[in-house]
């Protein structure tokens, strides 16, 4: 395993992650989230992530559990806040009210005395930044959490928030998770460059499309049976955002790349997210011990410059608008 640094910050974390949407707490009983959980551990990862709205808040619960035979050192842990969990009107969003209340009801769900990093799931267009920023500050100073960061925010608003936090004497973004990978490229376009201003690291998310970079789904034919894809609680933004039969193609093109180079398709997607400097990890997804042990190969490989091109060719750049 190889450790980059996040962002400005001193710390550390494994180049690929363990996530737990849909998986840890989900589609895995407490055993076979243990597996996995012992597995990444095993080579290396020492960064987990999580939110309150996996599964109603059963994927933190599963996931502490499984932390809890490591050293709490040895490991960092990100959660998240923002989504719905309740029904009320302030049982969503990022008021100080429901961030306090959502970082109480998960230390208690993970069995911990404070969380690495808290981060807001998405933007809330509904709650004042500053309130947010001062929110995080202060559960910092409580030392329920140690940083703070944001998902899936437009690289304007991570400015913004830093320029309050400096005014106001509060930590700034320590991290953004924004998805990232071959058929989802965008973040080249703002948010790279603009975290790399800010000393905000990435811990991307989704680098195998849920899947479709694995070649596990091949053109013409059915998804394999138990796969994302096969689940209709599992399959919805797999279905929205990557199933075609040209995605398909594509992925059997990677494929076929990868057999060159001696690895396999996922190895090579997840490498390829880890190429840029902006990246501090890739967050991985599994099911599989198996899994685990084929994704975590990404931090060996290194992609030649030719290969590098063709990917280019096969998963172009997205173009800045009007460019
Ligand atoms: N911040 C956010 O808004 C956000 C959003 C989404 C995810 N995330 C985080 O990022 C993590 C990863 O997201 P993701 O699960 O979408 O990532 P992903 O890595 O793109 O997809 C993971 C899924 O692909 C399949 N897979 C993984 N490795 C494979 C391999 N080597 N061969 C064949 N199939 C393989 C498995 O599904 P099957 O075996 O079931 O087919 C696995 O559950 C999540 O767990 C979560 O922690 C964050």
């Amino acid at each position: 395993m190889i450790y980059r640094k996040m962002g400005k910050s001193g710390v550390r974390l494994s180049a690929i992650g363990l996530g737990s949407y849909l998986t840890i707490g989900f589609k895995l009983d407490e055993q076979a989230s243990r597996e996995t959980v012992r597995a990444a551990y095993g080579a290396g990862v020492n960064f987990f992530d999580t939110a309150n709205a996996y599964n109603t808040g059963e994927s933190e619960r599963v996931l502490g559990k499984c932390l809890a035979e490591f050293p709490r050192s040895s490991y960092f842990l990100i959660t998240k806040v923002f989504s719905p969990m309740g029904p009320g009107p302030n049982d969503r969003g990022l008021s100080k009210k429901h961030i306090f209340e959502q970082c109480e009801a998960s230390l208690r769900r993970l069995g911990l005395d404070y969380v690495d990093l808290y981060m807001c799931h998405r933007p809330d267009p509904d709650t004042a930044l500053e309130e947010t920023v001062r929110a995080m500050e202060d559960l910092a100073r409580q030392g329920k959490i140690l940083y703070w960061g944001v998902s899936e925010w437009p690289a304007e608003l991570m400015v913004q928030a830093n320029a309050i936090a400096r005014d106001i004497g509060a930590r700034s973004i320590a991290v953004n998770e924004p998805r990232y990978s071959l058929l989802y490229r965008y973040p080249e376009l703002n948010v790279f460059p603009t975290t790399a201003r800010e000393g905000i690291g990435n811990v991307v998310f989704s680098g195998l499309a849920h899947g479709m970079l694995t070649g596990k789904y091949k053109p013409g034919q059915e998804p394999p049976r138990a796969s994302r894809m096969d689940g209709e609680d599992t399959n919805m933004v797999l279905k929205a955002m990557y199933w075609s039969e040209e995605n398909k193609r594509r992925g059997q093109e990677l494929v076929q790349l990868a057999r060159e180079l001696g690895t396999s398709a996922a190895t090579l997607a997840l490498s390829w997210c880890l190429r840029r400097p902006e990246v501090t990890s890739a967050i991985i997804g599994a099911t599989k011990v198996d899994q685990i042990l084929e994704n975590v190969k990404a931090v060996e490989l290194v992609i030649p410059q030719d290969v590098g091109k063709r990917l280019d060719e096969i998963f172009p750049a997205p173009k800045i608008p009007g460019s």
